[in-house]
């Protein structure tokens, strides 16, 4: 019987895995990104999975100049608010704030993830086009179960989003500083209210070189198998 399993470039596959980032820095503001681009890699991003098979995602794609200054404009007020008042995520941990020991890989990652994220708060506007990745419904009261079932049924398709683009040499970078100006956003797009943003992603063409691996604490730190700790 012929083997009809169309053989997968490991290395091409792994590279756009490894080498996918927060673009900040090297996005081009000059040059319009094709609308036939952006419609393959969320037409990509839509083989991602969802709970019940629901696919209640949405996807705002805004180009309108006007809309993208007020969207960064949501953006840098949450931005402003972050740093002023980071205690209700210096709880979970998600914090700028957070301090790690001064040999931790993430206190030597933090001054340049600080420099380029100052750079992209005063830019977002310039890049030519930002995608509000959205799911329908609100969950904010929910359990543990549901609320993970939500973000769950949209994020894994933001990143595939992002590795689609990626591989058509289009950075971005995640964010979600907006979303503490959430309810101001929607109003802006004409987002109904029974729907969640979860993230804000600029995206532009790559400018300069290829974009390298990321270090990242190792394996054995963060990956237990059968008993945590062990
Ligand atoms: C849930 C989430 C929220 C994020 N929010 C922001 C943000 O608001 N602004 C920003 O500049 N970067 C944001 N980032 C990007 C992270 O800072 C970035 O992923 C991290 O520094 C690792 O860098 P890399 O993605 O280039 O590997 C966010 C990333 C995630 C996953």
């Amino acid at each position: 019987m012929k083997d009809n399993v169309r053989p997968i470039d490991l290395e091409s596959v792994d590279h756009v895995l490894n080498t996918t980032r927060s673009v900040r820095l090297r996005l081009d503001f000059e040059k319009e990104v094709p609308r036939k681009i952006i419609d393959e890699a969320l037409t990509i991003a839509l083989q991602a999975p969802t709970g019940a098979n629901t696919q209640t995602w949405r996807f705002m794609v805004v180009t309108d100049p006007d809309l993208k200054l007020g969207l960064a404009d949501c953006y840098r007020k949450g931005a402003e608010k972050y740093v002023a008042d980071a205690t209700a995520l210096t709880r979970t941990g998600v914090s700028a704030t957070r301090e790690f020991e001064p040999d931790d890989l993430r206190s030597k990652q933090k001054d340049g993830v600080l420099k380029s994220a100052g750079y992209l708060m005063e830019n977002m506007q310039r890049a030519p086009a930002l995608i509000v990745p959205c799911i329908e419904s609100r969950f904010e009261k929910e359990d543990v179960f549901t609320q993970a079932s939500m973000y769950g049924s949209i994020l894994p398709a933001t990143w595939s989003l992002m590795l689609a683009l990626r591989a058509r040499r289009i950075a971005s970078a995640w964010t979600s500083l907006h979303l503490i100006y959430e309810q101001e956003a929607a109003q802006l797009l004409g987002i109904p209210a029974d729907i969640t943003q979860t993230a804000l992603l600029p995206i532009a063409w790559l400018q300069g070189g290829d974009l390298g691996k990321a270090k990242r604490l190792p394996l054995e730190d963060v990956c237990h198998y059968n008993r945590w700790g062990s």
